[in-house]
């Protein structure tokens, strides 16, 4: 996820922005700018790669001691992580810097109308709109501060912008929706950032700003008002956190960050994929639908967590689109002589787009003519660059080992993928497809519903330090939740976990069940009445056998309270989009176990985030 410093005061701008882009490093990034404001003109400089190398080519060509500037560390989003499309962006006059976090979600027609204009791109990025729209404000007469609220009403998606106008160097000018920004207060001296890491070393003096705001900050002040002009007031409080708690927002661990973040990242994933005709549009699937159209079956290939999205895409696939899709382990596809040709479309989901027996598995499918889309976190990571196209999370860097916030936003690829095929097949008409669209909005408010409740599951970790083994249940779409949520236990808890289809309980695993022993069911919505009373039948079928039965069901099946010892409710949503809620209480169990018997969560024992070797 971007990180954002702006800065006005008395000290060298460049130290402050850069020790500020050095605090947020831990967010992920991959490359890094700065822009200060020189009496009148704009000096920027910007790299691809890490902080270091800004660092260098700042060394080798020093820019001005002037004490106005901002910068930024850029998880990239819309185009590869490169030089040109490192921030900040300048407008084409150069007399706006500007930096961004977020997805402005009508991007592609801003940029149509500026281009029309006349005015040339110098990137590939969604951002670079804003500074010209700025540019061209400020050539009407307003201050920077009056530009940018004009900008943000024509702007839709999720951002947050800093800018500076060279003309005004003793001004720094920010703006949110749904993006993070806060305001740091210093003695006369003022800064902006992702979160408050980027300044605590100067002040501890902070100020959270609303949705829809636009902050002024100069030496002497801070003044705030909303997108229409309205003088508003921000909300002051004291930081007394430590560097590490503000790294993560005042978490214990980057996992549980990660797994509060997930309203935000589901909603981020979903931004800008309907067009302007209601229909869906997926930036860099670059499969023509021609393409889409010849596909006769899906192979689907990852590993561990992003394995388990697959299946539920499976489900999602078939259900919408009527196409056979197989799902594979990436480490066991090739040694089987896959059945591949050209219609046959390999999707590979991976959150970081490394893991080597994933990148083998589609180097194969494509050596056989396969087509291959990747669904993945990481721009510019190998395993989309080898593919024939790509559906980008928006998850943001996921730093705890255990993915959380990765998976979620996966699922949303897959069910945008699904919905996607079905538009381009015609296997759905277009009014089913934006119904199920307008179930999956809803549901960062529903995965809020679940962590609201997080307490009620930390208690029951609380009650299970002493368990030996966990067992989870789950059928059809809550299977994968079944297995992704004792993959979670194993990962971190180091205890033993095991998900299963609760049909085959009886053919085997039920021999497991003993006095006392945990199992975590995950009941589906009442909606498909079979599933529901089979899932009903198989917890009945472990409590008679002693086992203690913690059940996930949807808010108000009171059809499930007799078998349940605890019952733990979730918001009512689709069978098909159940997953997506029904694994935040799986992960929160985790996390809370593992904290309580004083496991690192973040960094757990023999496992890495990116697996790269075969
Ligand atoms: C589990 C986990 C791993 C990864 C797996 C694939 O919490 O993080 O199981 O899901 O190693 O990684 P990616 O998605 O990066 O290919």
């Amino acid at each position: 996820m971007c990180g954002i410093v702006g800065y006005v005061g008395a000290k060298p701008a460049q130290g402050v922005v850069i020790e500020g882009l050095r605090r947020l490093e831990y967010r992920g990034y991959d490359s890094a700018g700065i822009a200060l404001v020189d009496g009148g003109t704009i000096v920027s400089d910007k790299r691809a790669g890490k902080l270091a190398n800004l660092e260098k080519a700042l060394a080798d060509a020093p820019l001005p001691q002037v004490t106005t500037g901002i910068g930024h560390t850029r998880w990239a989003t819309h185009g590869p992580p490169t030089d040109r499309n490192a921030h900040p962006h300048l407008g084409r006059e150069r007399r706006v810097a500007l930096v961004h976090n977020g997805i402005i979600e009508n991007f592609a027609e801003l940029r149509q109308r500026l281009e029309s204009d006349g005015v040339e791109m110098a990137s590939d990025t969604d951002t670079e709109v804003a500074a010209h729209l700025l540019e061209e404000q400020l050539e009407t007469g307003v201050d920077l501060t009056v530009a940018m609220q004009n900008v943000c009403r024509g702007l839709e998606g999720a951002f947050t912008l800093v800018a500076v106008d060279s003309q005004d160097p003793d001004r720094v000018v920010a703006a949110r929706r749904n993006s993070p920004l806060v305001v740091g207060i210093g003695e006369g001296e003022n800064f902006l950032g992702s979160d408050v890491a980027a300044f605590i070393e100067h002040t501890r003096e902070a100020m959270e700003l609303g949705q829809d705001q636009v902050v002024t900050i100069t030496r002497e002040g801070v003044s705030v008002s909303g997108f229409d002009g309205t003088p508003a007031e921000g909300t002051r409080y004291h930081v007394d956190w430590d560097l590490s708690a503000a790294e993560k927002d005042g978490h214990d661990w980057f996992m549980r960050k990660e797994i509060f973040e997930q309203p935000r990242a589901v909603a981020d994933s979903l931004l800008g994929r309907r067009g302007t005709d209601g229909l869906l549009q997926l930036d860099e699937m670059r499969l023509s639908d021609q393409d889409l159209r010849d596909i006769d079956k899906i192979i689907i290939i990852a590993a561990g967590t992003s394995f388990y999205a697959g299946m539920v895409a499976k489900y999602a696939i078939e259900h919408w689109c009527r196409i056979p899709v197989e799902v594979e382990l990436a480490s066991e596809f090739r040694y089987r002589d896959p059945i591949l040709t050209a219609s046959t479309l390999v999707v590979a989901i991976s959150q970081s787009g490394e893991t080597a027996d994933t990148l083998q598995a589609i180097r194969h499918a494509r050596v056989q003519r396969s087509k291959v889309l990747a669904i993945c976190n990481t721009n510019g990571s190998t395993i989309p660059r080898e593919s024939d196209g790509v559906i980008y999370t928006h998850a943001g860097p996921e730093i705890g080992v255990a993915s959380t916030k990765g998976f979620l936003t996966q699922l949303v690829a897959c069910y945008l993928l699904a919905l996607y095929l079905a538009q381009v097949k015609g296997t759905r008409y277009g009014d089913e497809i934006s119904q199920v669209m307008d179930q999956l909005d809803q549901m960062p408010a529903h995965v809020q519903t679940v962590l609201d409740k997080a307490e009620e599951v930390y208690a029951l970790a609380r009650d299970h330090v002493d368990s030996r083994s966990v067992l989870f249940l789950g059928r059809h779409a809550g299977y994968p939740v079944a297995l992704e949520g004792a993959l979670k236990l194993k990962e971190i808890a180091y205890l033993h976990a095991e998900g299963f289809a609760a049909g085959e309980l009886k053919h085997g695993p039920i021999a497991l069940v003993e006095e006392g022993l945990p199992i975590l069911c995950v009941v589906p919505p009442r909606g498909r009445d079979q599933l529901h009373d089979k899932m009903i039948s198989g917890i009945q079928e472990v409590r008679a056998r002693g086992a203690r039965t913690l059940c996930l069901a949807e808010e108000g099946d009171t059809t499930i309270t007799p078998y349940a010892d605890v019952l733990i409710t979730l918001p009512q949503v689709p069978v098909l989009l159940q997953p997506l809620v029904a694994v935040v209480p799986l992960q929160l169990f985790a996390c809370e176990l593992a904290t309580q018997l004083g496991h690192d969560v973040d960094q757990p024992r023999n496992l890495a985030k990116s697996v790269t070797v075969e």
